[in-house]
């Protein structure tokens, strides 16, 4: 797994982990706000009017005083003294009868909304990070029978262009491998010795898709000026070197693949190991 994805993974587990922080503390919170730790007062007053209506339920329900008593109370000899009944337990809130509250509901909203942003943003990037399993750029592509790319590369004097690797397919002479393996290894030597480069179409100076120049039969770059021979060599412009290349295989039933998620940058200024000089007018920068 290659470093950029265990970075993305991270960036993922640490924004869950910080997503289910701020759900448990909202609901905490929310509970908090829905069962009245903020209401003491509010309860305080309840205590105080239940205490008032039990006196006054007492009252009405105690026998009346007949006027003889008032007036013995009103003397002060023998007041009449009232029973009050004990105060009634108040039964425990039920926060599931509450209902949401205005509060609850801003709360999950932002909750909510800060969690699919976020999913979609882990998601987008692990998709970006992530190889394409079935081909495609970045990910493994069969072009076709290597003995019909070389006749089509033959007949037509041009490389092949395969769109989904965005590279050409060019033939490598045989009778240059001995220079070949001076200047290059692993996978692209080994396509080379298979008697195919497999360029990447963008020009290492900025950018820009280098065109094959059909006259001069060479990657010839509109936008500065840069030139590479047939094998993506640097012969001139601004480039600092060689065009990148891509690993080329070829399997036992002689179908190349080139795995455009593992490129070589381009040789440096100066290698030729073809010695291909220009065949004809340039298409950028002078003619010959
Ligand atoms: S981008 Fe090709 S020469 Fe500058």
């Amino acid at each position: 797994m290659s470093s950029g994805v265990v970075v993305a993974l991270a960036v993922v587990a640490v924004a869950v982990l910080g997503g289910l922080f701020l759900v448990t503390t909202s609901r905490r919170s929310d509970r908090n706000a829905a069962i009245g730790l903020l209401a003491r007062e509010t309860m305080q007053r309840d205590r105080s009017a239940r205490k008032s209506a039990v006196t006054t339920d007492v009252a009405f329900v105690a026998t009346p005083l007949t006027g003889k008593e008032v007036e013995r109370a009103a003397r002060g000899t023998d007041v009449a003294v009232i029973d009050r009944a004990p105060a009634l337990p108040r039964p425990p809130m039920d926060v599931e009868q509450l209902g949401v509250t205005r509060r609850q509901f801003l709360n999950r909203s932002t909750i909510a909304m800060f969690g699919v942003g976020l999913g979609g943003f882990g998601t987008a990037l692990l998709a970006f990070l992530w190889p394409p399993p079935g081909g495609g750029f970045g990910g493994k592509v069969k072009v076709g029978k290597l003995s019909d790319i070389l006749a089509a590369i033959d007949t037509k004097k041009e490389p092949v262009y395969v769109a989904e690797a965005r590279a050409y397919i060019v033939s490598y002479p045989k009778d240059s491998l001995n220079k070949a393996k001076k200047n290059y290894a692993g996978p692209v030597l080994t396509g080379m010795e298979s008697g195919v480069v497999a360029l990447y179409q963008k020009c290492v100076h900025l950018g820009c898709k280098v065109p094959w120049c059909g006259t001069s039969q060479w990657f010839e770059c509109p936008c500065h000026g840069s030139q590479y021979n047939r094998v993506g060599e640097k012969k001139g412009g601004p480039a600092p070197r060689g065009l990148d290349r891509f690993a080329a295989s070829v399997d036992a039933d002689g179908v190349l693949t080139v795995d455009s998620g593992q490129r070589t940058e381009g040789p440096p200024i100066g290698v030729n190991t073809t010695g291909q000089e220009a065949e004809g007018p340039h298409c950028v920068g002078g003619k010959e």
